[in-house]
């Protein structure tokens, strides 16, 4: 067996299962699980029929590299969401569609990981964190390195105190914007400052962009690092891979659709890594994604249900917790008024709610677990849910 199997953390979803077991919620209330990201909008009609209509294609093998088709509308939704030039990302090389962001985050570190038995690199991530990123930098043979993203510098990442002998040891550095949990934003000028330390450290930087299209204000849609790159001038994307999902954009989790973009040469090695590890995209879902990506009638109107189920639910919870709305994405991360599994557990025993505790999420690092005392809560449900459960949250603070 592979000995580093062992060093895989349980999954958070496994933590709370057994932090709930044996607890039998009352059965008058309704149960309300807003403890997984799993969007539940419906998923839009026209990506749908384009999926029924190509079911031939299962009659064919896909190719890795995906449809010139698929690997154009990808390259034109990106070049137009973040501004870039018509032709900046080429279909060709600057392109890869990916079974969903989930199996990419984590072969991406078995791709450029080039793993050392004496001194073995760090992968650096934020902390809390997307769970995929730790596994992959240990299956990857590599060490973890995590840096806190704390209210106190705006729930991003630190990097100033990263010392030179965990720089010079980096290979891989995944970045979450907008951030899980924290919904947090990066600013152009947070990205030109994390794209520069690659180029002095020579590391790469994955993306995860996942939830780019869920944001509040029409106007401002969050910015990139393929924006970032382009402003800097770098047109070849040196070390920037930006990894994009039509799971949360367009709430098809089960589609398992997505794209990497970015710095060419990195994507041939990457590319030639997925040759092996057989991950194409089947015909169908290349063409459902095709009619996704060239749609954003769809994209603008789930942003509105998820608007409304923020104003709603920030409003009902009142100053029960300490919260804020996010910059973007579909996650709360309110501080609890006792410790963050407690909070969970009770608030499931006696309201029939489910949340995530917030330590579940994320690492101990310097004696400091920045998720302890929080919980994240995914307002992923029918807004009539997500407004019961704050109602039921505020009134189980209240009792406290
Ligand atoms: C931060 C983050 N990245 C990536 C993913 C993976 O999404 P998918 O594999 O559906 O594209 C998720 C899913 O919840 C996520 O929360």
């Amino acid at each position: 067996m592979n000995a580093r199997l062992a060093e895989l953390q349980p999954y958070p979803f496994e933590k709370l299962a057994a932090l709930v077991e044996g607890i039998d919620p009352p059965k008058e209330k309704s149960p309300i699980r807003l403890s997984i990201g799993e969007p539940q909008h419906a998923a839009p009609t026209l990506v749908l029929d384009a999926l029924a209509k190509n079911l031939g294609g299962a009659s064919t093998y896909p190719s890795t590299k995906g449809s010139p088709e698929l690997r154009q509308s990808v390259a034109r939704w990106a070049n137009r969401r973040f501004k870039l030039a018509r032709q900046a990302l080429d279909p060709e090389r600057h392109v890869l569609p990916v079974a969903g962001t989930r199996e990419a985050l984590f072969a991406i570190a078995q791709t450029v990981i080039a793993p050392q038995s004496d001194t073995p690199p760090f992968v650096i991530i934020p902390n809390p964190f997307y769970q995929i990123y730790e596994g992959a930098a240990l299956l990857a043979g590599a060490r973890p390195y995590f840096v806190n993203t704390l209210e106190a510098n705006g729930y991003r990442m630190d990097l100033s105190g990263v010392p030179d002998d965990v720089w010079k040891r980096t290979q891989l550095l995944y970045v979450c914007s907008p951030g899980n949990p924290t919904g947090t934003v990066l600013t152009l000028r947070d990205w030109t400052h994390i794209i520069e330390l690659s180029h002095l450290h020579d590391f790469i930087i994955a993306s995860d962009e996942c939830y780019s299209e869920i944001y509040f204000n029409e106007a401002a849609p969050p910015p990139g690092i393929l924006e970032a790159a382009a402003r800097m001038g770098l047109r070849d994307y040196k070390n920037c891979l930006a990894f994009h999902s039509l799971s949360k954009r367009s709430n098809l989790p089960g589609l398992r659709s997505g794209f990497v973009a970015g710095d060419a040469a990195i994507l041939a090695s990457y590319f030639n890594y997925r040759t092996y590890q057989g991950c194409a995209l089947p015909p169908p879902t290349q063409a459902a994604s095709i009619v996704a990506w060239n749609d954003e009638a769809h994209v603008r109107q789930n942003r509105d249900l998820y608007r409304e189920k923020f104003d709603a639910v920030l409003t009902e919870l009142g100053d029960a917790l300490e919260v804020r709305r996010p910059d973007a994405s579909f996650y709360l991360w309110p501080r609890t008024p006792i410790d963050d599994e407690t909070f969970t557990r009770e608030l499931y025993r006696r309201e029939n709610v489910l949340v995530l505790p917030g330590s579940y999420l994320s690492r101990t690092v310097d004696g400091k677990n920045p998720g302890a005392n929080r919980v994240r809560v995914a307002l992923v449900a029918p807004a009539a849910e997500c407004i019961g459960a704050a109602e039921r949250i505020r009134r189980y603070v209240e009792s406290l």
